[in-house]
């Protein structure tokens, strides 16, 4: 499976709570590379367009509340099956359902607190990318993902 790309935000209650770093470092631990890397406050017209889908839902305007009231920290992890591979460590939606050792699973208790937002599709990801990272992400190779990937052999 050639490469892919995800996106990530760390929600204000990682960078609140001090572990925004420690839940991106597993995503690089894991074999991910970051390829983009944005620290910014999300205001309401950005908040609005990333929740689009969920306008509506009985729980959208505390959505739009919690990330607009303080900093995230959004990233863009490219490596194969990436999607997939984040969403499985980020765990379920609601935490008090997710697996031990995924990230909602060790660090979350309820929906509105679940610390970080993962692209849930490839078509989802690649508008996401396009909506947090407007000039783009950047392109780069690193001589371990050889060791990850099956798209070359080692040699
Ligand atoms: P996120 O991955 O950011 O995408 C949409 C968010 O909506 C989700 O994380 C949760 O924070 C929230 N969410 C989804 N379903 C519910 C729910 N049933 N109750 C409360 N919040 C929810």
């Amino acid at each position: 499976m050639s490469a892919e790309r995800t996106l990530v935000v760390l929600k204000p209650d990682a960078l609140q709570r001090g572990i925004a770093f420690e839940i991106l470092s597993r995503f690089e631990k894991r074999g991910l590379r970051f390829v983009a890397v944005r620290l910014l406050k999300v205001d309401r017209t950005m908040a609005e367009k990333h929740y689009a889908v969920h306008k509506g839902k009985f729980f959208y305007n505390d959505l739009v509340g919690v990330i607009t009231a303080s900093p995230v920290v959004a990233a863009v992890l490219e490596g194969p099956n990436a999607i997939a591979v984040v969403r499985a460590m980020v765990g379920s939606t609601r935490p008090h359902e997710a697996s031990e050792g995924s990230i909602r699973g060790d660090y979350a208790l309820v929906g509105l607190r679940n610390l970080v937002h993962a692209s849930d599709a490839p078509e989802t990801a690649a508008s996401e990318i396009r909506l947090w990272f407007p000039d783009g992400i950047v392109e780069y190779t690193r001589d371990i993902d050889r060791w990850m990937s099956e798209d070359k052999a080692p040699s």
